[in-house]
């Protein structure tokens, strides 16, 4: 059983020596080498969505190489983890959202589909994640005490600019809760290749004119940092409980879903 992690660099660190395999994709090279780890008997590869040197925006992630690249390690579930910004004030930083809903902004501007014709594909995308990961992960992070909020929408946006207030006061009326860059279209393409995908969103601050204060990538990089240890711990023990047998949806979404 094979299980990938798409995250910030910070994300990698650990005292496992690690062995990294590089892969070419027919859409190009992923963001980084698939660094590779064990956690008991299942391998975890890890990928740097933003390169090795934190050099790639987002705007510019190759999400379809990235996810391809996964798909030819044969691995079958990804955990994507993410710095999100909060859109209420109830969505306090530090807290770690798992997301269950997605409004995509940046659809138009990406590539962000490997159906680009003669196959014609329509995914269903009614519910963009895997339950089965979703549960675990709430589960896991119940029995670890962790305070964790088990559902919500995140708007993803193409960046790399910060909102206005006004753009967030908007993205907050139509039901948009939590706000990053990076989401889309990396959940849409796993789903596309039916493998399971799940967001781990670390909230490290205020949105545009939630907080009085303007925003600082200082202010993001300290609160992602101060939740890293959490984040790699909740990844881990959930990876130990998931079966190695999928008890999804996920892996049939492509039988429906082509002329
Ligand atoms: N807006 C957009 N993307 C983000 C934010 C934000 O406030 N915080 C972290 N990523």
């Amino acid at each position: 059983m094979r299980i990938g992690i798409i995250g910030g660099s910070g994300l990698s660190e650990s005292e496992v020596k690690k062995n990294s395999i590089s892969v070419e994709t027919p859409f190009g090279v992923p963001s980084s080498s698939y660094e590779v780890e064990y956690i008991d008997n299942k391998e975890i590869l890890f990928l740097r969505r933003h390169g090795e040197n934190h050099s790639i925006p987002p705007h510019k992630v190759n999400y379809k190489a990235n996810i391809w690249g996964f798909n030819e390690l044969s691995v079958n579930r990804i955990f994507g983890v993410f710095a999100v910004g909060s859109l209420h004030e109830n969505i306090t930083p530090g807290i770690i959202v798992i997301p269950d809903q997605i409004i995509d902004f940046t659809q138009g501007m990406r590539e962000n589909t490997f159906y680009d014709g003669p196959k014609v594909v329509h995914i269903d995308f009614t519910n963009p994640f895997c339950e089965e990961m979703r549960n675990y992960l709430v589960d896991t992070a119940n029995d670890m005490g962790i305070e964790i909020i088990k559902n919500g929408t995140y708007i993803c946006i193409n960046g790399p600019r910060l909102e206005t207030a006004a753009e967030i006061k908007f993205y907050r009326s139509i039901g948009a809760e939590i706000i990053g860059m990076t989401l889309m279209p990396e959940a849409s393409l796993a789903k596309e290749l039916a493998l399971c995908y799940a967001a781990v969103c670390v909230v490290v601050n205020y949105a545009a004119g939630i907080s009085q204060n303007p925003l600082t990538v200082k202010e993001v990089v300290e609160n992602m940092n101060k939740s890293l240890e959490t984040i790699r711990l909740l990844i881990k023990k959930t990876t130990k409980a998931l079966p190695h047998e999928r008890n999804c949806y996920c892996k049939n979404v492509l039988k429906d879903a082509s002329f």
